[in-house]
């Protein structure tokens, strides 16, 4: 059945008294990377820069007290799921959890459109995790609440790719001038797909490592290639392992082959170990979404280069900030 598709509706009109002047994303979607400037951006991590401060300082508080957020994910997932309910209950708020549309009216076969006109009754924001790419925009057509896109196939991560850089950015003090590798899974990895327009933003050269049936799609490339960004793709990681500031690794997504046998034929391209990384610079630093599944060798975890867990830190407080601005409350 052909969905009518409704024209984007300007949501929450109406600013509470007050927040006219703080409220840059009051009431929007995050629904692409694309959506934000460089801008946009230093005032995201001045924001999630203050609530990692709160954090450390007094853990929760109440900014967004009597807050709901519905958290609705028909994929897996743990961290983004998890540091979603954690960033509204710092804030004070609360979640409704679906993350096992089996036991919700999905399962009847309620549409995407209706489960979300469902939950906006219930919550003041929407978070989507859907294998379809494109649904997050679909249902963000259906909501007037704002809608934050967690993964849409191997579409677009927004948020992961906010959490990224602001991890490239604490760790490393700059995104200007470095060298980005993206290594594995190229091609149906959405947090790369994220990343690298996000980092077209900056002064930076790309290098995208991976088996040839695993390559960033050309679009992507193209697109960025269009916005002057130093590009260049590889099969073999010791080509670029040596001048690469930010190593970035991705699982090699097994949920988006159709021929298992392919999967089984690049799952083990690449994996960093302490003997593999003794080509790169000692200033650098490695990165990975997680969840890994041996593209990374637990030896390494110990190297002060290994960013990964501290990666998954900086998603709390950058989602905490993006909560509070769509909510109003930045
Ligand atoms: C990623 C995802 O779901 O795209 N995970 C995450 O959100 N941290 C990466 C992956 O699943 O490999």
């Amino acid at each position: 059945m052909a969905l009518h598709t409704p024209p984007l509706r300007q949501k929450n009109p109406h600013l509470p008294f007050g927040d006219h002047q703080h409220s840059r994303f009051y009431g929007q979607d995050i629904l692409s990377v694309n959506q934000f400037n460089r801008e946009d951006l230093d005032y995201i991590f001045g924001v999630a820069a203050e609530m990692q401060e709160m954090v450390r300082r007094v853990g929760s508080f109440d900014l967004l007290k009597g807050k709901i957020l519905a958290n609705l994910f028909y994929e897996p997932s743990t961290r983004t799921s998890s540091s979603f309910t954690s960033a509204m209950e710092r804030l004070g708020g609360s979640v409704i959890p679906i993350n096992e549309v089996r036991y919700s009216s999905v399962s009847k076969g309620e549409s995407l459109p209706d489960t979300v006109r469902t939950l906006e009754c219930y919550a003041d924001v929407i978070v989507l995790r859907h294998p379809e790419t494109g649904s997050a925009a679909l249902a963000a057509r259906y909501a007037s609440k704002p809608l934050i896109n967690a993964g849409d196939g191997i579409g677009e991560h927004p948020t992961q790719a906010l959490l990224d850089l602001y991890t490239i950015q604490a760790e490393l003090g700059r995104v200007d001038g470095l060298t980005v590798t993206m290594l594995g899974d190229l091609k149906y990895g959405r947090t790369v797909h994220s990343l690298a327009r996000l980092l077209s933003r900056f002064n930076v050269r790309i290098h995208y490592v991976s088996p040839e049936i695993l390559r960033m799609p050309t679009e992507i490339i193209q697109e960025l290639k269009e916005k002057g960004v130093a590009q260049s793709e590889h099969a073999h990681l010791e080509e670029v392992l040596g001048e690469t500031d930010v190593l970035y690794v991705t699982r090699v997504q097994k949920e988006r082959f159709s021929d298992p046998a392919e999967y089984d034929m690049v799952k083990d391209s690449y994996v960093i170990t302490p003997e593999v990384m003794r080509a790169a610079k000692e200033e650098m630093i490695v990165m990975h979404p997680l969840p890994r599944v041996g593209e990374i060798s637990m030896d390494f975890d110990d190297d002060p280069r290994a960013a990964y867990f501290r990666q998954m830190e900086y998603g709390l407080y950058v989602r905490m900030a993006l909560l509070a601005m769509v909510l109003g409350k930045a």
